[in-house]
């Protein structure tokens, strides 16, 4: 009696979708926390090498103003009393769960020295049309911004500190490339201005238009209150505060329409300025439309696997292979020093009995969150005949004998093997044939469900006409039985 038969689907390929929930192993937002916490060093994700180069040499190198102001444009189309637009609004797929531009402003101001932990909630976005048009214009009068702030939610004194944050980091290109909050005429008045931008990363301007970066303040490249203090003092060079053309100092403007009592408040104290800054960044960043839920702050988390290999092999054993990540922040006094510490796994067969081997783990490199967390990875790869179920994962401190478990909250941390995805055998065709390339999905299924239909949820990326996102499709498509069989 062979154990495994091979299925076959053959499909376009397309990225799956994630459902929203709180944490327990495995979570449709393992992603997201994994985007969020591992920000350099081993496993680092993207957004680390791109917000956390916030930049040294005046603010060139620099992609944190360019996510503070292409967040700021999103979210300023919030009507708060209809519960219409704002961050991440944007009439594009129901999946955009992760809020980039959210993630974008919290990683931007922790790379250039702030020090608070911006709540961070990822969140399901239901939105099916962008909010009002109306980024602020730097001619505009300070009672048109005003206006446009009020419907956003945000009063006189928020508008001006949010305006005097935003601008602590970054620059304007030359007389006719803002930089800044406040739009450029030729800009400005374009629905889909955040939309189009949100699209690509965020890029150096100066490279392209070869022209010279006047910075806000002295300090473009820290998260600080010199915009305020300069500003005060009269050694601001800032182009929207000492400009030639008094109309577009829109910055001026605003920081003296209420007497200066918000600029003198966050001049004095930069921890004033950090606390005041993060409160309207995490509001900036909640601005969305009633349509949307929002989850719980996140948090890194402390014990966390990863499955990155679980398939059948040529002589039908499971190769089980994959990483731990242990939160080491706090060190030996926590018994969580990297070298003087066992990462290992037990397991259950097939029968869901706890084998008496534990699986061993190397440690293999450290990572770094947004606030000096550090993760120590541990990497396994195991053969296993008996099947397995579910596993826990044992930590040891050898120097003092110390043991922990931990069980995923009780749940203990669950492997399917009935059903296995065989990468060895799957493929993506190298060339698209008319703009789509194939993809062939081998799995292997356990004999006990050999004879049950199989079908698998394909979400695909389709065009849309009049928009430049594209929209995501879900096919459904059913697994083709092989003679293959595998394994006793
Ligand atoms: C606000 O500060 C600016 C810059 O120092 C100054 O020019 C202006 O007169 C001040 N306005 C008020 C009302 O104090
Ligand atoms: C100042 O800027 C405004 C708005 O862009 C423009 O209409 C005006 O002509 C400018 N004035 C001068 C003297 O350049």
């Amino acid at each position: 009696m062979k154990a495994f038969v091979l299925a076959a689907v053959i499909a376009t390929l397309g990225p799956a979708a994630t459902t929203f929930g709180s944490y327990a192993w495995p979570s449709s937002y393992d992603e997201i926390e994994d985007i969020y916490s591992l920000r350099q060093g081993y496993e680092a994700r993207l957004l680390g090498d791109k917000v956390a180069s916030c930049g040294v040499d005046g603010g060139a190198e620099s992609q944190a103003p360019d996510w503070l102001r292409v967040a700021f444009h999103d979210m300023i189309t919030h009507d708060a009393a209809a519960g219409t637009g704002g961050l991440e609004a944007l009439p594009f797929p129901q999946s955009v769960r992760c809020r980039p531009l959210g993630l974008g402003v919290v990683a931007a101001h922790s790379a250039c020295g702030g020090i608070t932990n911006i709540p961070y909630r990822f969140g399901h976005i239901d939105a099916q049309s962008a909010g009002a048009a109306g980024v602020p214009q730097k001619h505009d009068p300070v009672t048109k911004m005003a206006d446009r702030f009020a419907a956003a939610g945000f009063n006189q004194a928020d508008m001006i500190a949010l305006t005097a944050c935003g601008h602590s980091l970054g620059g304007q290109h030359g007389p006719d490339h803002n930089h800044g909050l406040v739009e450029d005429d030729e800009e400005a008045e374009h629905d889909e201005t955040a939309e189009e931008e949100e699209d690509e990363e965020p890029h150096d301007e100066e490279e392209e238009h070869g022209e010279e970066l006047e910075n806000f303040d002295t300090t473009p490249n820290g998260f600080d209150n010199l915009l305020a203090i300069e500003y005060l003092d009269g050694t601001s060079k800032s182009p929207l505060i000492v400009g030639e053309n008094a109309t577009t100092n829109s910055d001026a403007r605003l920081f003296a329409s209420d007497g200066n009592v918000t600029m003198v408040a966050v001049a004095a104290s930069q921890a004033t300025f950090e606390s005041r800054c993060c409160k309207f960044f995490a509001r900036m960043i909640d601005s969305v439309p009633s349509s949307v839920r929002l989850s719980d702050p996140l948090e890194v988390i402390d014990i966390k696997p990863y499955i990155t290999g679980l398939y059948l092999n040529a002589a039908s054993d499971i190769v089980f292979a994959g990483r731990i990540r242990v939160l080491t922040t706090e060190g030996p006094s926590v018994g969580r020093d990297p070298n003087d510490l066992a990462v290992r796994l037990a397991r259950t067969s097939r029968l869901d009995v706890w084998s008496s081997d534990l699986i061993d783990t190397t440690c293999v490199g450290d990572a770094y969150g947004p606030f000096g967390e550090i993760f120590a990875w541990y990497e396994f790869e195991t053969f296993i005949e008996d099947g397995i179920t579910r596993f826990n994962i044992h930590l040891a401190v050898p120097s003092t004998g110390e043991k922990t478990v931990y069980d995923n909250g009780g749940l203990d941390y669950p492997v399917e093997y009935k059903l296995l995805y065989q990468t060895a055998e799957s493929c993506v065709a190298w060339e698209a044939v008319d703009g789509a390339r194939v993809m062939t999905a081998v799995v292997s299924v356990h004999n006990e469900f050999a004879l049950l239909p199989l079908k698998m949820d394909l979400v695909r990326h389709e065009r849309r006409q009049g928009s430049i996102k594209r929209t995501l499709v879900k096919v459904v498509i059913s697994f083709t039985r092989t003679t293959e069989e595998r394994g006793d």
